[in-house]
């Protein structure tokens, strides 16, 4: 079993991390939107759970543009979620509790409320102020049309212009100015920003969308000449590195800089890289002398099929090994459709046109989307690495796919001209009890409406509950602090078809049955199973752990 201790530099290569989004987590103010405080408070629910670190999606000044991913503020914490103080009550009651804390680091982009992006507004072009963003002229006549054809990942042009015609580029939403990391100054305030949290006793960081930072930005930029070549779905295509603002090879120098800062901590602090690239180049994010991790979005993006999973598994584990990593497994976060809910979606749906017809097509059935969920959820904590949980999943919480429209808060539903529906279905607060005005995440109201069926949901109403997912995450849990070896596994030859059967060292084994017929139960002692097993079967969407 590794050790989980404090001290151990190793603590996260197979930890449990739970993520939570503050905003919808608790609400200890009542004033419906989550805080510090309310997330302090319910703590009891993580070392319960039996996780061992938490991840803090953004708590800091925002205006809210995109979720708090628009940082006004890298070392302070939103008045609106409390203050500095509240941060090291929880960061100390966490400690106190055994769990690990990791905070979120946005160096892509600050929020135009920034000082440093007030500052250029005010400066001339060709200014130092200017330049610790990237601000370039416009083409046409006039300077009229932006620089390049480069598109934001949430829509329209990436580029927007500022009163005396020059234009700035901003790969996310127009209030997610992007910065310029080829700026000395830039780079020496995000190693402040992380001497001031690791000073503060953080474990680690989540560094989000850690494949933009450096850009291209020889002048005259570059066309991409066709707009989906904006998406990251073009490093599919493009040969490595040459993209002009995603994977560059450049990024990694900033990345090896940083470990010299976390090595410097006892025990280092972590990191995690958010990088949608393909897996080859994304285990070069996660190499010991850069940020360690990466997360492993195939995993997620794969399809309830046992030879999709098992390409996916084997080839995560060698990327990692490769690269001297931990392998990451991620389900669901705070980005994608909640797998309770995505896991039931016939192969091929379009999640879009689902979420913009509010779930009714196809229409999905919730009981065996949750079974699929929690055989899912059995097979990843069986893995090798470390796993993401995202907040509500231990609850089998499903999608809210039917907001209304006036309810989204999500930049990506105005920036898409209301094509789009974005992401806030994964965001509703959290059912904590099956009664109140919020369900117990608050003792006010909630910032996104929660259905009423989130009452069957609950923490409360799934506290000691036999057979309740919460139960079932915190057994196999607790299962698995004792059962960690090694992080390889071994293929069992032979598992019928749509089975994933694999054994860890001594002699725990994992099946997962994805099929839709039952399948002869392996010999050994059964440990835990995601749904009830009769005469030696294993039936359809289940996984079991046998000794
Ligand atoms: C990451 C975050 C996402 C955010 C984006 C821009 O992908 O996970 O929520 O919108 O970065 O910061």
């Amino acid at each position: 079993m590794p050790d989980l201790s404090s001290k151990d530099p190793d603590w996260w290569r197979q930890a449990v991390v739970y993520q939570v989004y503050p905003r919808s987590f608790a609400d200890a103010d009542g004033d419906g939107l989550g805080d510090l405080r309310g997330i302090t408070e319910r703590l009891g629910h993580l070392a319960a759970l039996g996780v061992d670190a938490l991840w803090l999606s953004p708590f800091y000044p925002s205006e809210l543009a995109d979720g708090g991913y628009d940082v006004a503020d890298y070392r302070d914490v939103d008045p609106r979620l409390g203050t500095l103080d509240d941060f090291d009550a929880l960061a100390a009651e966490a400690h106190r509790l055994g769990l690990k804390v990791i905070v979120d680091l946005v160096p892509n982009h600050t929020s135009h409320r920034h000082p440093w992006f007030r500052e250029a507004l005010a400066a001339a072009p060709g200014s130092r102020a200017r330049d610790r963003y990237v601000f370039r002229d416009g083409r046409g006549p006039d300077g009229q049309f932006p620089p390049t054809d480069w598109q934001s990942v949430f829509g329209g042009s990436a580029w927007r212009q500022v009163p005396d015609g020059q234009w700035y580029l901003h790969l996310f939403t127009p209030e997610q100015p992007d910065l310029n990391w080829n700026d000395d100054e830039v780079r020496a305030d995000f190693r402040t920003t992380l001497r001031f949290w690791s000073d503060r006793g953080v474990d680690g960081f989540r560094v989000d969308v850690a494949h933009a930072l450096t850009k291209d930005l020889t002048d005259p930029l570059r066309d991409l000449g066709a707009p989906e070549l904006s998406s990251e779905k073009a490093l599919l295509t493009l040969p490595p590195g040459t993209h002009p603002f995603f994977d560059r090879d450049e990024v990694h120098a900033i990345y090896r800089d940083w470990r010299t800062i976390f090595d410097a901590y006892t025990p280092p602090r972590m990191a995690v890289a958010e990088a949608w690239v393909p897996g080859v180049r994304r285990a070069l994010y996660a190499r010991p002398d850069e940020l360690g991790q990466a997360f492993n979005f195939e995993y997620l993006q794969a399809g309830w099929d046992a030879i999709e999973l098992r390409a996916v598994i084997t080839e995560s584990l060698e990327t990692a090994r490769i690269a001297g990593a931990s392998a990451t497994w991620v389900l669901s976060n705070h980005d994608v459709i909640r797998h309770a809910s995505r896991l039931s979606l016939p192969p091929g749906t379009d999640e879009n046109a689902w979420l913009l017809g509010n779930g009714h097509e196809p229409a999905v059935d919730r009981a065996a989307g949750l079974r699929r969920a929690r055989a899912a959820a059995l097979l990843m904590l069986a893995l090798p690495g470390s796993s993401y949980v995202y907040q509500g999943e231990e609850l089998g919480l499903p999608e809210v796919a039917d907001l209304p429209p006036e309810a989204l808060q999500d930049p990506v539903w105005e920036q898409t001209g209301r094509t789009r529906k974005g992401r806030d279905g994964c965001r509703v607060p959290l059912p904590w009890t099956a009664e109140g005005p919020s369900f117990g995440f608050g003792t006010g109201g909630s910032w996104l409406p929660q259905p009423p069926w989130f009452a069957g949901y609950a923490v409360a109403a799934q506290d000691g509950a036999e057979g309740s997912t919460l139960e079932l995450y915190r057994a196999a849990l607790k299962l698995r602090r004792k059962l960690l070896q090694g992080e390889s596994l071994t293929w069992v030859p032979d598992a019928p078809d749509g089975v994933v059967h694999f054994t860890r060292s001594d002699g725990w084994r994992c099946i997962a049955n994805l099929s839709d017929t039952d399948v002869q139960l392996p010999p050994g002692e059964v440990l835990l199973s995601s749904a009830p097993l009769t005469d030696g079967r294993v039936g359809p969407d289940t996984t079991v752990w046998l000794g």
